[in-house]
């Protein structure tokens, strides 16, 4: 299939299930042979389920666990006004070493706010792994230390990633065939 039809927008096939495969292997060696100790995984919920269940199958660092987590997005009060938290984190993380699982970074708001919910709990070492790193959307200075690839500022989806919430079960990743925005 080389183009998939969401919404009326036509994406075009990118990167295909082999190349994801690839760079999956790529990611889970590199964590596999960081000096990383005890890890806790942290998956990015929705969009890094497929990618987190293919690279944590493969982890083999002794002692690895794995926590998933969503971002919800409220409005607080009128002078913090909307706020990112994150559910479902029940875990104790003090002194602990984490590894976030993102799917996508691409202007590295959502990353900067997880990291900074991290450090309230007093975790140890903070590692970053992306399936995907858009470098020309990044406004952010924090280093990401696993990158499978690097990409041009394309709206994509499919393996886990969406379009309004449709196209997450695509086996291979696609872009949008205009440059239109999303
Ligand atoms: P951020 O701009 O780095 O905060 O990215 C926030 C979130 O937007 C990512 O975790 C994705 O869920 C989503 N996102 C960013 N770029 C894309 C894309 O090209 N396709 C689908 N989702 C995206
Ligand atoms: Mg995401």
């Amino acid at each position: 299939m080389n183009q998939a039809t969401i919404n009326n927008k036509i994406f075009e096939i990118f990167i295909r299930d082999k190349e994801i495969s690839d760079i999956v292997n790529q990611i889970s060696s590199q964590i596999n042979k960081s000096d990383i100790k005890d890890p806790l995984f942290i998956s990015i919920l929705n969009g890094s389920f497929l990618f987190t269940a293919d690279i944590f199958r493969k982890i083999t660092i002794p002692n690895s666990e794995i926590t998933f987590v969503k971002l919800s997005s409220y409005n607080g009060t009128e002078t913090t006004g909307k706020v990112n938290t994150i559910i479902g984190l029940e875990h104790d993380l003090s002194n602990r070493n984490v590894i976030i699982l993102e799917d996508i970074i691409d202007t590295g708001i959502t990353l900067e706010k997880v990291i900074q919910i991290l450090k309230e709990k007093n975790v140890a070492e903070i590692k970053i792994a992306t399936l995907l790193f858009k470098p020309e959307a990044y406004q952010k200075s924090i280093p990401i230390d696993f990158i499978g690839k690097e990409i041009p500022n394309d709206f994509v989806i499919g393996y886990g990633l969406d379009y309004n919430e449709y196209g997450r079960n695509l086996p291979h990743i696609y872009k949008l065939k205009n440059k239109e925005k999303c």
